[in-house]
């Protein structure tokens, strides 16, 4: 087989990638591991930057985000019973919406169907063939039968435990990583949340976060020791750590009820360099993985595929190749800076192990900082709402 531009791994980054190179008549191929069921089962967060809406619309999959999305014009942070709030459209004059990863996959999904968009599922052994020449393939296999596909470009999408990152040589590549000692167990049950925006919460037992899908559908989380398992945890023992780590009025207001779905993810900060090798280009996860402090996963991985795509589309549309040549630098200097915020606020909210009495006063100064000082308030909001592609 033959296609433009090979996409490896059916992700939001790979099929957002997909969808807009349709858009521009632009051929190309996605090969994801799984089956689809499979990746829409994975609940992951659920707040989208301005840049990833304008995407969106681009790629023509913003209708129903649109109508069942929420815009949030702030946020809530609070420790121990102090509470505030950072708005983000004074600040900033742009809002987020809250809108889950899940469904964001599931138009993606869909439009790719409606435009009969070749999507191979349960792909096995992709191996990346001569990525650093002018005529790059992809093997594979799948139902035993053994395939080759030539391309253009590879697009490495296929998140951290992939394979294109690794096609990258040792003596080019340079990766940072740093690892938080503890963990997130979330849940989501079928209730209201708790209150109208999300509220982030430090609190001397350990941060806490309450989120939402929808009305009748929150997704909440608490910081946990990285050697609990989600069965050590009852859905009651949950409940009642979270209240203890919220202030008290919004804890009396919290509606409990079984949850749907309960896990426990690691934290960690990784950056990859560089994000182009040759004709191979890695996006979103492949590439970095920031703590969840923030939401900036979906939405960096958005702003890769941003430059890949307008890189590729000057290829193709003016025969110039300066927008893949400049992907790495321009991609990494974003991926930089949510890494910065992602750290920031992970740092500011957690307990961590060996944090002693001066670094917990440390914490409380800074947040009382942002609470008095609209400069903070004004720096977080931009980070928060997404810094300008
Ligand atoms: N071959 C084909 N597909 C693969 C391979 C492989 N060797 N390895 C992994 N994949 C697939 C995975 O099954 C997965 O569906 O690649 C996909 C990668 O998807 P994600 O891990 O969701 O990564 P990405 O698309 O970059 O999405 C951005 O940022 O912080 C996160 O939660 C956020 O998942 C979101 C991500
Ligand atoms: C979520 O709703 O899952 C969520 C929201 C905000 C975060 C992380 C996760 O910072």
């Amino acid at each position: 087989m033959k296609t433009q531009v090979l996409i490896i791994g059916g992700g939001p980054s790979g099929l957002l990638l997909s969808q807009l190179l349709y858009t521009r008549g632009i051929d190309s191929i996605v090969l994801e591991r799984k089956t689809k069921d499979y990746v829409l089962g994975r609940i992951r967060a659920g707040v989208l930057e301005r840049g990833l809406l304008d995407l969106m619309r681009e790629a023509g999959v913003a209708d129903r985000m649109e109508k069942e999305g929420f815009p949030h014009d702030g946020t809530l942070i609070s420790y121990d019973d102090e509470i505030f709030r950072v708005d983000f459209s004074e600040h900033t004059g742009h809002a987020v919406m809250v809108y889950g990863q899940t469904e964001v996959t599931r138009d993606l999904y869909e439009a790719r169907e409606k435009a009969n968009g070749k999507i191979e599922y349960n792909v096995e052994n992709v191996v990346i063939h001569d990525a650093d020449s002018d005529a790059p393939y992809v093997t594979y296999d799948i139902g035993g039968e053994a395939r080759r596909v030539d391309c253009d470009f590879i697009a490495g999408c296929d998140g951290f435990h992939g394979v294109s990152r690794q096609a990258i040589p040792l003596d080019v590549r340079k990766e940072y990583e740093k690892i938080y000692p503890f963990g997130w167990l979330g849940i989501l049950s079928e209730t209201p949340p708790v209150n109208h925006e999300l509220i982030y919460a430090n609190s001397s037992r350990g941060f806490a976060l309450c989120s939402m899908r929808n009305e009748n559908l929150s997704r909440y989380y608490i910081q946990c020791s990285l050697s609990d398992s989600p069965d050590d945890w009852t859905d009651e023992a949950f409940w009642e750590e979270l209240k203890r780590r919220i202030p008290a009025d919004q804890a009396e207001k919290l509606v409990t009820g079984p949850s749907i779905e309960k896990s426990i993810a690691p934290l960690r900060s990784f950056v990859t360099e560089p994000m182009r090798w040759g004709r191979l280009f890695l996006c979103g996860d492949a590439a970095h993985i920031v703590p969840p402090t923030g939401a900036k996963g979906l939405n960096t991985a958005a702003s890769d595929v941003h430059y890949l795509y307008n890189g590729l589309r000057d290829f193709y549309e003016n025969n110039s190749s300066e927008g893949i040549d400049t992907y790495s630098q321009k991609a990494l200097a974003r991926v930089w800076k949510a890494e910065r915020f992602s750290w920031w606020f992970s740092s500011l909210m957690h307990r961590f192990p060996d944090q002693t009495d001066f670094d917990y006063k440390i914490q409380l100064a800074e947040l009382e900082f942002l609470r008095e000082n609209e400069a903070a308030q004004k720096a977080m909001a931009e980070n928060y709402v997404g810094l300008p592609y």
